[in-house]
């Protein structure tokens, strides 16, 4: 029975196209996510109609790992060509950053009811600003898979600061390690939880790359395999409400990541793993407490697939819209420019 929303997905590596493995053995227990097909297959009125890479072997190759869930997945090369016979409800982009742009705005302009499309939104804020544009147009709700901004964890910390439980958020500290501890690919991450946070737009900024990357003026987007070719940074930035963010990253053989959020009456840590609340009496009395997350119905893609639904349906704003990512690549832009131009301030 062919159900609600047509999916179709350009890009099909894993992201767009990986299969979790069953590790319960039972179906509804599987696990959530972790790809655009695989949040088409486990929405309960999503299905994928259609893919599109220009490379055959992958395309056959996602068509047989999917075949038991769609046997008549059709296969293209040129996603313009997909759009215009299949005429699909949702569109997903996961191919290489600088291809975001004309994919996103040929699906908004072609009919599609919503689209969800990889991170970061592109290269080029012109590309940003023309995604924006053509979506706000056709009234085609546009997301961007800043996965986190649909983690239990990240939402319940932006619920504690937006509640004012804890006064006013005043800085915020964010840092990654790893080897691909990579501005552009990884990196986009962290600045994007860094927005998601400060509730604002940003306003000024000063940076530092990692050194040796003197020539590396422009991002062109085809980065994010080898760690060589995308620098780490460093970067104080200033938000138009005041907040002062720093983020810090290295590349080490140890990874992680962690956020600190101070407001006026306690400090919130949060990593992928926790989330802790840290309140003070005085100098020498403080609290710490693990909050507790409410389960929640999906995360990563699933989640972004379900708030598209949702509205598409019932209209309202989107968590991980082209507008917040916008304000990351706007950032990374300036940590670039800052960087080459002595580490100076970048009004943005
Ligand atoms: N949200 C996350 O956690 C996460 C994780 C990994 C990657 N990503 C993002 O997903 C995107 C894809 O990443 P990747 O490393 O798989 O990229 P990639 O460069 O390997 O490209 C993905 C696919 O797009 C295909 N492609 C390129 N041009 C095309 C065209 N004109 N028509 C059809 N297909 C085309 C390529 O053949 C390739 O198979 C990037 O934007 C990346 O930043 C996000």
């Amino acid at each position: 029975m062919s159900q609600k929303y047509r999916g179709v997905l350009i890009g099909v590596t894993g992201i767009g196209a990986g299969r979790p493995s069953r590790t319960s053995g039972i179906p509804v227990y599987d696990k959530m996510g972790g790809s655009h097909a695989s949040a088409y297959h486990q929405h309960p009125d999503t299905e994928l109609v259609a893919i599109c890479d220009l490379r055959e072997d992958a395309l056959q190759k996602t068509k047989e790992i999917w075949s038991d869930v769609w046997p008549d997945l059709r296969v293209y090369t040129d996603y313009r060509e997909m759009l215009e016979k299949e005429k699909p409800d949702l569109v997903s982009v996961a191919t290489s950053d600088h291809f975001h742009a004309d994919m996103t705005v040929a699906a908004a302009e072609g009919g599609a009811k919503g689209i969800l499309c990889e991170k970061p939104i592109a290269t080029k804020l012109e590309d940003a600003d023309r995604m924006i544009a053509a979506a706000e147009k056709n009234n085609v709700p546009l997301s961007i898979d800043h996965t986190r901004r649909w983690d239990p964890s990240y939402l319940k910390a932006r619920e504690l600061i937006q509640s004012g439980e804890i006064g006013s958020l005043r800085t915020i500290v964010s840092e990654m390690f790893s080897q691909r501890a990579m501005l552009f690919r990884n990196g986009t991450h962290l600045i994007d939880l860094i927005v998601f946070f400060a509730g604002s737009s940003p306003e000024w900024l000063f940076a530092e790359l990692e050194p040796g990357f003197e020539h590396f003026t422009e991002y062109k987007g085809d980065g994010g395999k080898n760690p060589a070719t995308d620098p780490y940074a460093s970067a104080y930035i200033h938000f138009e409400n005041d907040v002062r963010a720093f983020y810090n990253s290295y590349k080490l053989d140890h990874a992680g990541s962690k956020n600190s959020l101070t407001c006026d009456g306690g400090r919130i840590e949060i990593t992928d793993h926790n989330l802790e609340l840290i309140t003070t009496k005085s100098h020498y009395e403080w609290s710490t407490s693990n909050v507790r997350v409410e389960n929640y119905r999906a995360t990563h893609q699933l989640g972004g697939l379900y708030e598209i639904i949702d509205v598409i349906e019932n209209g309202g704003e989107l968590i991980s819209s082209g507008r917040e990512a916008r304000k990351t690549v706007q950032i990374m832009l300036g940590i670039l420019k800052s960087h080459h131009a002595g580490n100076v301030r970048v009004n943005l």
